[in-house]
């Protein structure tokens, strides 16, 4: 199957779940809680997360459809981690998937609400498949997760990305962030379907090392195209970094040696998986998939590190 196809039909099955999942408003005074959820989870998204969780309890030979609320749990998280990322306290954003941001269309205050809700409903939900999938590992993964979506990565991540903001940039505490406030997602979601696996040791091992390659990958490309991305495939105008003066890669080496230094993260994620041979056709591809959605941004910015400008 094609990378494409197999990503395609991921996405299409956890949508179609989500929207199961996720309430209609009831007739009632917290009504708008419900619709604020369902306009951010529901609006679009690569849906990443969750296909890289199921591509690894695929590898490991697991049903999907018995993991499939587990990846939508993965997918509520990423939008609360969303909504509040672009609070007017945070990132200050106001379009998000092609639409206008949670807090813009229904308040700061329900927008932190639905955020706090996914929170909670997402654990609500992985904890709830406990008479389908073997209790003791279910424990684990959404033990690690809460581990890494939290105080071990995301949020720790995000406090200092704002902590930091408008300090001059500095290498090693950009790779802090990355890691943090984007790899540990990556990481929970491959670690969580290695851990339904029973992964050996050696193997659980080699997924973390992809995880992690995966993670910064993802963040130098996001920033390379937070620079001049194309608004329509991004769902967001880029000069988000800019006007909140963010340290990001491109800002403190430039563009061509963000590039590069994607193009070599992906080969070392390639490379850290080697001891499966064939059959991880999926992360295999994925790598140059992820640099690929950078092409296009070159021709539109200078290529000198953009420093000076922050
Ligand atoms: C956005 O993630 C947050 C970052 C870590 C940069 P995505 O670009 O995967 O967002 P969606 O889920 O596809 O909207
Ligand atoms: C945020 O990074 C990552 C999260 C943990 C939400 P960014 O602030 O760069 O994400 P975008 O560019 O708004 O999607
Ligand atoms: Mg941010
Ligand atoms: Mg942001
Ligand atoms: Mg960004």
């Amino acid at each position: 199957m094609q990378l494409k196809e197999y990503m395609d039909s991921i996405k299409c099955l956890v949508e179609g779940r989500l929207d199961e999942l996720l309430p209609e408003a009831p007739d009632s005074p917290e009504a708008v809680l419900y619709r604020a959820m369902r306009y951010s989870v529901l609006g679009g998204g690569k849906r990443l997360r969750a296909i890289i969780f199921l591509a690894t309890c695929d590898l490991f030979g697991l049903k999907q459809e018995l993991y499939l609320d587990f990846a939508c749990a993965l997918e509520m998280l990423q939008t609360y981690s969303l909504i509040h990322d672009d609070l007017p306290a945070m990132d200050n954003d106001d379009y998000r998937r092609g639409q206008l941001t949670c807090h813009k269309v229904f308040g700061e205050a329900q927008a932190i609400l639905a955020g706090d809700a996914l929170l909670t409903q997402a654990f609500n939900l992985m904890l709830s498949l406990d008479d389908e999938v073997d209790r003791g590992l279910l424990c684990q993964a959404a033990r690690q997760t809460a581990w890494l979506l939290g105080l071990g990565g995301m949020v720790r991540g995000q406090a200092a990305d704002m902590a930091l903001t408008g300090q001059d940039p500095d290498l090693p505490l950009l790779q802090y962030i990355h890691y943090h406030k984007t790899g540990a997602f990556f990481q929970a979601a491959i670690k969580s379907g290695a851990i339904f696996g029973q992964a050996l040791p050696r193997e659980m091992e080699a997924l973390c090392a992809y995880s992690e390659r995966i993670g910064l990958l993802f963040q130098v490309v996001d920033d390379i195209l937070d620079l001049a991305g194309d608004e329509q495939v991004l769902g967001k105008p880029p000069g988000s970094d800019k006007r909140n003066s963010k340290i990001t890669y491109p800002s403190l080496i430039g563009l061509e040696k963000a590039r590069k230094l994607a193009e070599k993260t992906a080969e070392e994620a390639k490379a850290a998986l080697e001891i499966f041979g064939s059959k991880v056709w999926f992360f295999n591809e994925l790598p140059a998939y992820l640099v690929k959605r950078s092409f296009g941004v070159a021709a539109k910015v200078d290529d000198l590190p953009l420093k000076n400008f922050f």
